[in-house]
C-alpha cells in the first residue's frame, strides 16, 4: 500500500465510525489536507443523510460545496458531534502538530467546538516526539520579526514561509530544530508572544481518537 492508500483507507474508517452516528440534522467539521480531501470525497456518498459541514479553510470549504455538501458558518452551529482532519504528526498521547497547509488556526478553533476530534493519517505521521516537522505559527505580519527573535529565545529556528498568507491575512513562521519535550508548554509559551494568533501545537486540544494507516490496517488509538 503506498502513502495515499493509506489515506484512503482511514478517511474510509473515519466515514464508517461516523456514519451510525449521524441524524438528519448532524453537522461536522472538516480539517484541511490530502487526507481530509480523501475523506471529503467519500463523505460526499452520504450527503443526504447528515446537514452539512463546518470547513476549516476556505480550499475545504470550496471542495465541500464542490460535492453539493452545504457548509455552514460556525456562529450559527449549536453542536459539532465530530471534527475529522489529518495532521503532520502525531505522538501516543495523541498530541498533534498541524498547519502544515497553514490551516491551523480555523482548524483549532473548530477542534475546540467539536465533542470528539477524529485524527486521520497515515503511518508515517506517527512520532515518538513531536518537532520533526517544523512547528507552524501564524503570526500578525507586522510582528513577524519581533516573533521570529522570541522564538529564537525558546531555542527554535523560525524560518517565514514565503509566499503563504493564510485564510486570516496573516503569516506563518515554521519553527525548525525544536525539541518538544512539553508539548502543552511550549504552545502556551508561543500563544504568550504578542502578534502570535496561533501555532500548530494541539496538546491542550489534543485528537481524542487516532485513525492510523498501517500496511497492516488501520490501528485505532483511544485517549
Ligand atoms: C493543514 O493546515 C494541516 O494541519 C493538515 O491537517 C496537515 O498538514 C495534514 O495534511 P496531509 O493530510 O496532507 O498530510
Amino acid at each position: 500500500m503506498n502513502q495515499d492508500q493509506l489515506k484512503q483507507a482511514v478517511a474510509q474508517a473515519a466515514i464508517d465510525y461516523i456514519l451510525p452516528h449521524l441524524e438528519q440534522r448532524s453537522i461536522i467539521g472538516v480539517g484541511t489536507g490530502s487526507t481530509a480531501n480523501f475523506f471529503i470525497d467519500l463523505l460526499a456518498k452520504h450527503k443526504y443523510d447528515f446537514a452539512g459541514a463546518v470547513a476549516s479553510s476556505e480550499a475545504t470549504a470550496e471542495r465541500l460545496k464542490k460535492h453539493g455538501i452545504t457548509v455552514h458558518n460556525l456562529n450559527n452551529v449549536q453542536e459539532l458531534e465530530f471534527y475529522i482532519d489529518g495532521a503532520d504528526e502525531c505522538n501516543k498521547h495523541l498530541e498533534l502538530i498541524k498547519g502544515g497547509g497553514a490551516a491551523l488556526t480555523r482548524e483549532k478553533i473548530v477542534a475546540a467546538v467539536a465533542k470528539t476530534f477524529i485524527c486521520i493519517a497515515d503511518e508515517s505521521k506517527k512520532v515518538d516526539f513531536l518537532g520533526g516537522f517544523p512547528l507552524p505559527v501564524e503570526v500578525i505580519p507586522m510582528a513577524r520579526s519581533y516573533v521570529a527573535r522570541e522564538i529564537v529565545k525558546l531555542g527554535g529556528d523560525p524560518v517565514y514561509r514565503t509566499g503563504v498568507t493564510t485564510d486570516n491575512g496573516n503569516v506563518i513562521l515554521d519553527i525548525h530544530n525544536m525539541q518538544i519535550t512539553d508539548p502543552r508548554g511550549l504552545e502556551d509559551k508561543i500563544n504568550a508572544l504578542v502578534g502570535v494568533v496561533c501555532n500548530g501545537l494541539f496538546a491542550h486540544r489534543p485528537a481524542d481518537i487516532l485513525l492510523l494507516g498501517t500496511k497492516a490496517g488501520v490501528e485505532t488509538l483511544v485517549r
